[in-house]
């Protein structure tokens, strides 16, 4: 089929890449023409597992092209994908003048009736409003515009591998005929009828993805519903660690039990530093806003975005207690990104760490696997290192602030040779007390048993 997607963002690459793989033509376009070029030269503009691999082999086979001219991508397609940006406005709401605005093009540059698909998180009721806009917008030409809403659950760092192999696809639609042509833009990866490019041999064994049709109402909802109910699985995680440091218990010992009961599940019970990236904060606020309009008072999602904000300062509480003056200490983070297995640091908070610790007069040095160009673009006052031994050379603590497994991996005890003071305050429960203890470090968790070994590094002076 010929698909258009608008938007190259995380989300229209991602979706225009492994439909194009599963065999569709895919022309995607964006308002941002020096994006289009670097896409048409084969540069990809984000750091996604797979991604450049898959838009390179699409490219070279002719499925996937670019253009900065909508009208062209929008002519050729018999169904387009709406990718673009839905940030979130001041009172929390979203803020959907990009829609808008492509729903204008499509109803002006169409020459035949289209299918007009919503994969940008939106709130619910924006494609009927949508709808309502394309007919205004093309009224006498004859066309009509179907929509349909397909949101997306794609997570960062694995979002390949989640549009190829998904959990379920959800197509909410108003008519029978807009639902069959959904099923055959995803039958190959409902019959999985292609060799995804992902795993080497054999994709591991999941249950056949489901393709459920709803309403367009109800799909917008499943969206938010989703990823604010997944914060809230860690908000209550974040709590539970709170209760186990003032009790005097192991939040990984009880979230292990909580999750291991099918109801609850083990995932999304990780206590730390709490949830941030591009999705989590302004989908729970738009959630809350859409609620809020309506009557309905979302006061547990309100709970569990007042927990969120506090866990940077619970973690900087840490700080203090641990370093007493921080005003002159060097001090070495370890992370940028808002998680790891991404190179975004939206909504970071590591960022909001580093910043903080900046505000209070620390030497702060960083470090981390992919984010450093990005973040160093947001706070170039932060001394930025690639070698993470670099980064913690003569620091007097190291705060861990982003759950990379290549920092689960150093070398502690050679971190400990070249710190000012054997210190350890972990943002994200990454490291073992036991192997802390061992090694002779003050550590420092969320919701686990304090360790204050330590004893003065060999690094200082040197
Ligand atoms: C999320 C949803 O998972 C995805 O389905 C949706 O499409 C987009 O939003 P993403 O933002 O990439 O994906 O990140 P995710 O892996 O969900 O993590 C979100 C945040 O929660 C990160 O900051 C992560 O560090 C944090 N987190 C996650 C925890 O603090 N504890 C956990 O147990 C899991």
């Amino acid at each position: 089929m010929n698909l258009a997607v608008i938007g190259c963002g995380y989300v229209g690459l991602v979706t225009g890449a492994c439909l194009a793989e599963a065999g569709h033509d895919v022309i995607c376009t964006d308002v941002d023409t020096e994006r289009i070029a670097r896409l048409q030269s084969g540069i990809v503009p984000i750091y996604e597992l797979h991604l450049d691999k898959i838009l390179e082999s699409a490219r070279k086979s002719g499925k996937i092209s670019y253009t900065a001219n909508a009208g062209d991508a929008i002519r050729a397609s018999d169904a387009i994908f709406i990718c673009v940006g839905t940030p979130p406005k001041e009172n929390g709401d979203a803020d959907l003048s990009a829609i808008d605005h492509v729903a204008r093009q499509i109803a002006l540059e169409a020459r035949s009736s289209k299918l007009v698909i919503e994969k940008s998180t939106v709130p619910a009721r924006t494609g009927l409003e949508l709808r309502h806009a394309l007919s205004a917008y093309s009224r006498n030409s004859g066309l009509t515009f179907r929509v349909v809403s397909n949101p997306e659950f794609l997570r960062e760092g694995t979002a390949v591998e989640d549009f190829f192999h998904p959990d379920r696809i959800v197509v909410g639609v108003e008519d029978e005929s807009s639902a069959d042509q959904m099923r055959e833009i995803y039958r190959p990866i409902l019959e999985r009828n292609f060799r995804r490019p992902v795993h080497q041999d054999t994709c591991p064994v999941t249950s056949k993805a489901l393709l459920l049709v709803t309403t367009i109402n109800s799909a917008e909802l499943i969206k938010h519903a989703s990823n604010s109910f997944l914060a809230l699985k860690i908000s209550y995680a974040n709590v539970i660690a709170d209760l186990c440091e003032k009790i005097g218990a192991d939040v990984e010992e009880v979230t292990h039990a909580m999750g291991l009961d099918p109801r609850i599940g083990g995932q999304f019970l990780r206590a730390g530093l709490g949830f941030g990236g591009f999705c989590f904060p302004k989908d729970l606020q738009a959630f809350v806003h859409l609620a809020g309009t309506v009557g309905v008072d979302f006061d547990i999602l309100k709970a569990a975005e007042r927990v969120n904000k506090q866990r940077i300062d619970h973690f900087l509480a840490k700080v203090h207690q641990a370093l007493w003056v921080v005003k002159g200490k060097r001090v070495a983070i370890l992370g940028l990104a808002f998680k790891a297995s991404t190179d975004d640091v939206r909504f970071s908070p590591a960022l909001e760490v580093a910043r903080r610790m900046l505000a209070e007069g620390a030497d702060v040095h960083a470090t981390d696997p992919e984010a450093i160009a990005r973040a160093k673009a947001i706070m170039p006052e932060v001394t930025y290192h690639h070698d993470p031994y670099q980064a913690v050379r003569d620091a007097e603590a190291v705060l861990i602030c982003t759950e990379w497994e290549e920092f689960r991996q150093l070398d502690w005890e050679r971190v400990g040779q070249l710190m000012a003071r054997r210190l350890v305050i972990d943002g994200r429960n990454l490291c073992s007390p036991a192997l802390m203890r061992e090694l002779d470090f003050e550590y420092f968790s969320f919701g686990r048993e304090a360790v204050r070994g330590g004893r003065v590094g060999v690094g200082v002076g040197q």
